[in-house]
């Protein structure tokens, strides 16, 4: 039964997935500190309890660039998702129009933009890496730009993929990883049925549609390993912002100084993550690094902070610390894989119903009064 958002999903898709890809999902780089902090970090952001404050209307929209959200959330792009569930980009993204969110779409999602923007009303956004085939990059951006998408997420922490040690003793990569993965999805038969063979074709939508080729899953993990590109610069990213009509958002900034040079180069916004700990262990969680940011550019451009966040009363602290909007990455990918779209629809009321409770509480009647005012900061000090 899911009760909580936080645990129940992911305990629920750990039993539904074959393990190769519940721990592709799962883990994060080397030994996973950063992945834990996130998580703990913004778990001990404690918030100041205010009372008697006639609570009864509350609004949780907020404006952003030209949407409005009903909640100040967005579905954060995970390459892959359509390995979690059948065609689970679509459903992913039908689940976040109806909720009135966006759904960001991953460069290496398995549907292409071409499946997925059709299925919706709501603009999606799409997110780009840095890749060595500038000639893909261009392509698919102007296949985002003819499919309608508006927001352009730009992720800049992956020139080089960091090492995920879970992966090789899973199946998803290493030793007999083919064999293997064959064996997992013949004990995981739900998952066998309805996305391994239903969900056809596992294929790399975007980038097959370039290449005019079928890409399966060892494609996917030898060109990943070939295409990222170490010797990006801010100067590379000049074409994009000239040929990008909306809003470009540069995702993976961790650092006040790398948010400045995001404003100087015209930025619309700034995703504060750290891939949820899947790139440099050790960095710190966005919690930590959320505030320094939010002082340096707050204003300037739009910040959005993901990494770690598994309930509403997340969101909740995320917008406190300095965040405009908040985005969920792996939280909503296990909802998808336990019961497709409408685990994501449920999983998304739930953080709703937190979020009011965290308001009602707080006494925050509308998103803009989620401040750091809210924040326990004398009590925290002195705990340490
Ligand atoms: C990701 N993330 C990611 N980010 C991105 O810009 N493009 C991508 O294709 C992917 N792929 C991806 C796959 C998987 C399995 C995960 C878990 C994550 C990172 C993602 O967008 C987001 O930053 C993190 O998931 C946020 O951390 P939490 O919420 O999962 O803790």
């Amino acid at each position: 039964m899911i009760i909580s958002a936080s645990t129940d999903y992911r305990a629920a898709a750990k039993r539904r997935l074959p393990p190769f890809l519940f721990h592709y999902l799962d883990g994060g780089s080397y030994a996973e500190h950063t992945l834990r902090r996130n998580v703990e970090d913004l778990a001990d952001i404690a918030l100041r309890q205010r009372v008697l404050n006639d609570m009864s209307e509350l609004d949780l929209t907020t404006r952003f660039f030209d949407e409005t959200l009903s909640i100040p959330l967005a579905l954060s792009p995970v390459g892959l998702t359509g390995m979690y569930a059948r065609r689970g980009e679509v459903q992913a993204a039908k689940a976040a129009e109806s909720k009135g969110i966006p759904f960001t779409m991953s460069t290496v999602s398995v549907c292409p933009i071409e499946e997925v923007a059709p299925a919706i009303e709501r603009p999606m956004w799409f997110q780009l890496y840095i890749l060595k085939d500038r000639g893909f990059m261009r392509n698919v951006l102007e296949r985002a730009k003819a499919a309608g998408v508006t927001t352009l997420i730009f992720t800049v922490d992956m020139p080089v993929p960091g090492s995920r040690y879970r992966d090789a003793h899973s199946g998803m990569s290493g030793p007999n990883a083919a064999a293997r993965r064959v064996l997992q999805a013949m004990t995981h038969p739900h998952w066998a049925w309805n996305v391994g063979l239903r969900g056809k074709p596992h294929d790399l939508g975007n980038i097959s549609t370039y290449r005019g080729n079928p890409t399966g899953l060892a494609d996917y993990i030898g060109w990943l390993g070939e295409n990222f590109d170490p010797s990006i610069s801010w100067k590379e990213l000049e074409w994009i912002r000239e040929f990008w009509d909306g809003p470009m958002i540069i995702k993976g900034i961790l650092d006040p100084d790398d948010a400045r040079d995001a404003v100087s180069f015209g930025a619309d916004g700034v995703v504060v993550s750290n891939h949820g700990g899947r790139q440099l262990d050790g960095t710190p969680s966005t919690a930590r690094a959320l505030p320094a940011i939010a002082d340096a550019v707050k204003g300037q451009l739009k910040i959005i902070a993901d990494s770690g966040v598994r309930t509403g009363l997340d969101v909740v602290r995320m917008l406190a610390l300095g965040a405009d909007c908040v985005m969920l990455g792996r939280a909503y990918i296990y909802a998808l894989a336990v019961d497709g779209e409408a685990g994501v629809c449920n999983l998304l009321d739930l953080i709703e119903k937190e979020m009011r409770v965290a308001m009602v509480l707080t006494g925050a009647r509308t998103i803009d009064d989620i401040n750091a005012d809210m924040l326990v900061r004398e009590l925290k000090q002195a705990a340490r």
